[in-house]
């Protein structure tokens, strides 16, 4: 084979974010925005280009990268793929991407399993889940520092996952959100990095951790919660669950007077649940809503939105095209 396209879908995570690095559980559900990896056979240095953004550069047979820093988690990849007995070959292979970079919806970790799944096809290998679930974490760890695995989890199988740290998905939920009830992300563009909240999140909780474990025991009861009341298509407590994991949220410092915003004027707007998804401090709201008020919430919110969408679940995670 001389070239090979993989996709792979992005992420939001509906509960539990942030708690789920010290092991709490998460919820989190694949989403309709992909990102590309096109791959095709080549001479060393291998070539990547990230379209859209500035992110370009070779690395080298050595698996050096020369060029963008953000080029690391890919060579990591080769690097892995290497370790495990890949007589690993020159390429040249265009990302492109529908899911905005830093905004908490899981680029990295689609961008990362879509390179993934494209390079071992063009070495003529089908990577099975568990492998390239290892693969995009490991180029995580790169991107972020201390990731829980939650994001790589839901790119790799998709759906709806219960997700815990360190044992995975514990189990895959039933699809959501089909007529009555609509899923909004809205992005305020504001990027961040994951690994600055995320260390500030840890940092306050070793500080204050005879309070604060009561806000870790808090999130899991909500994934517990929410795990039920997503079987029994319970929308008004799924919804009012998220609100109340928003508080949690809030009370860590990972929310914004813009996130707020875009929360407030959903909720006045008609939605039942509003919170950040992801590592929070910019990046954007995930909103749940009866189908018949999105376009009032999306009308009251692009003052304050980079961006804003209905979107769907992917029950499907990466996968060759
Ligand atoms: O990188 P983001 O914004 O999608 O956030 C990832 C979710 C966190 O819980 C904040 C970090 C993690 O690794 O679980």
């Amino acid at each position: 084979m001389n070239k090979s396209i993989a996709i792979s879908p992005g992420k939001v995570i509906l509960f539990g974010e942030h708690f789920v690095v010290r092991g709490t559980k998460a919820i989190v559900a694949a989403i309709d925005l992909y990102a590309k990896a096109e791959i095709e056979e080549s001479s060393w240095p291998s070539e990547i280009i990230s379209e859209g953004t500035e992110i370009r550069g070779k690395i080298t047979q050595e698996l050096k990268v020369v060029g963008s820093k953000e080029l690391e988690p890919f060579a990591r990849i080769l690097s892995v793929l290497k370790n495990w007995g890949f007589q690993i070959a020159g390429f040249k292979a265009k990302i492109s991407s529908e899911i905005p970079m830093s905004a908490g919806l899981g680029s990295s970790a689609a961008s990362a399993a879509a390179f993934s799944l494209s390079y071992a096809n063009l070495l003529g290998y089908k990577l099975n889940d568990k492998e390239l679930f290892t693969l995009s974490h490991e180029a995580e760890k790169i991107t972020h520092g201390n990731p829980s695995g939650v994001d790589s989890a839901a790119v790799t199988y998709g759906g709806i996952l219960v997700f815990k740290k360190d044992v995975g998905i514990i189990s895959k939920l039933k699809s959501l959100f089909s007529d009555k009830y609509s899923l909004i992300i809205a992005d305020t563009g504001i990027k961040r990095s994951t690994s600055v909240p995320v260390r500030d999140v840890l940092i306050l909780s070793e500080k204050l951790w005879p309070a604060v474990s009561l806000i870790y025991d808090a999130s899991d009861r909500i994934v517990d919660l929410a795990n039920e009341a997503i079987n029994n298509e319970d929308y008004e407590t799924i919804g009012t669950l998220m609100n109340i994991n928003q508080g949690l949220l809030n009370s860590m410092g990972v929310s914004s007077l813009e996130l707020e915003e875009l929360i407030y004027r959903s909720r006045l707007a008609g939605a039942i649940g509003a919170k950040l998804t992801g590592a929070g401090k910019g990046g954007s709201a995930i909103i749940l809503a009866p189908s018949n008020k999105v376009d009032n919430i999306l009308d009251r919110i692009k003052c304050c939105s980079k961006w804003a969408s209905r979107i769907k679940i992917s029950q499907e995670g990466a996968r060759i095209i």
